[in-house]
């Protein structure tokens, strides 16, 4: 089962500042400038659009975007800052389009919010579809982190300034791959609470799940800028290619 619906829709009240604060808005003009590259200049679609953080600034260099979202509020986000993308309502883990793509990607860990492996299956095989014959896929996940947990449970910091503190509260379910998290903002004298779930899964598992579905990896980075994907990096941006090329 996905995480709720509702969970984005809360959450879009504080998207915008919430991706500033962690320099995810900053960041996006170097995320659209690799995407641009394996678009070739046609077409993209964006899995778990959100509010076009990225889609914006790719549609801005000539890409012709298009997404899906599965959150009402984050669809009127993005519906507020422009006219250049279009996105409609839909589940990533099951979706199909006359349409092929480009390039098709899924980048801030939204993978991870499939909770299954069998959904993030799906996920890769509904892409897989919609691509066209040179088409790739782009996808940027966290690597998972589960040092530190004591009795399953984890707190670290995210961020903290003169005005905000996040702190990151982590229950680790081993048997589904699973952790429950919850964001805690705190500002001035007010704290939110904003709980998620994720799959974690590495790398190596979701270029076997890539394989199931006919893609194979063609290139791994550990940033945006093209560094090397390491031991110590924290995420990667993985991007896959048809087998039979
Ligand atoms: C972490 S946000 C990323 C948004 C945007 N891609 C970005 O990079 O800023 C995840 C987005 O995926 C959407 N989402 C989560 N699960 C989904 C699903 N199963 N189907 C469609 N959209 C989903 C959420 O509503 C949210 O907008």
């Amino acid at each position: 089962m996905a995480n709720d619906v509702a969970y984005y829709d809360e959450f879009a009240q504080i998207y915008q500042e919430y991706t500033e604060k962690l320099g995810r808005v900053s960041e996006a003009a170097a995320t659209a400038t690799f995407l641009e590259r394996y678009s070739r200049g046609g077409s993209a679609l964006e899995l778990g659009i959100g509010n076009g953080r990225v889609a914006i600034p790719l549609s801005e260099r000539g890409v012709k975007v298009q997404g899906i979202d599965n959150s009402e509020k984050m669809l009127k986000l993005l519906a507020m800052r422009t006219d250049m993308v279009k996105a409609s309502k839909g589940n990533i883990a099951d979706f199909s389009s006359e349409r092929r793509y480009d390039l098709v990607y899924c980048v801030y860990d939204t993978f991870m919010l499939l909770l299954s492996r069998d959904e993030q299956i799906a996920c890769l095989r509904c892409a897989a579809e919609v691509l066209n014959e040179r088409g790739v896929l782009v996808l940027e996940v966290r690597v998972p982190d589960l040092e530190g947990f004591v009795n399953g449970q984890k707190i670290t910091t995210a961020l903290v300034d003169n005005e905000n503190t996040f702190v990151n509260t982590e229950i680790h379910d081993a048997v589904n791959q699973n952790l429950f998290l919850s964001v805690l903002w705190f500002s001035g004298t007010s704290v939110r609470r904003f709980p998620e779930r994720v799959r974690y899964v590495y790398h190596q598992e979701v270029d076997t799940m890539a394989e199931c579905v006919g893609l194979v990896l063609a290139e791994r980075w550990g940033d945006w800028m093209r560094g090397a994907f390491t031991a110590g990096s924290k995420r990667h941006i993985s991007v896959y290619s048809r087998a039979t090329l």
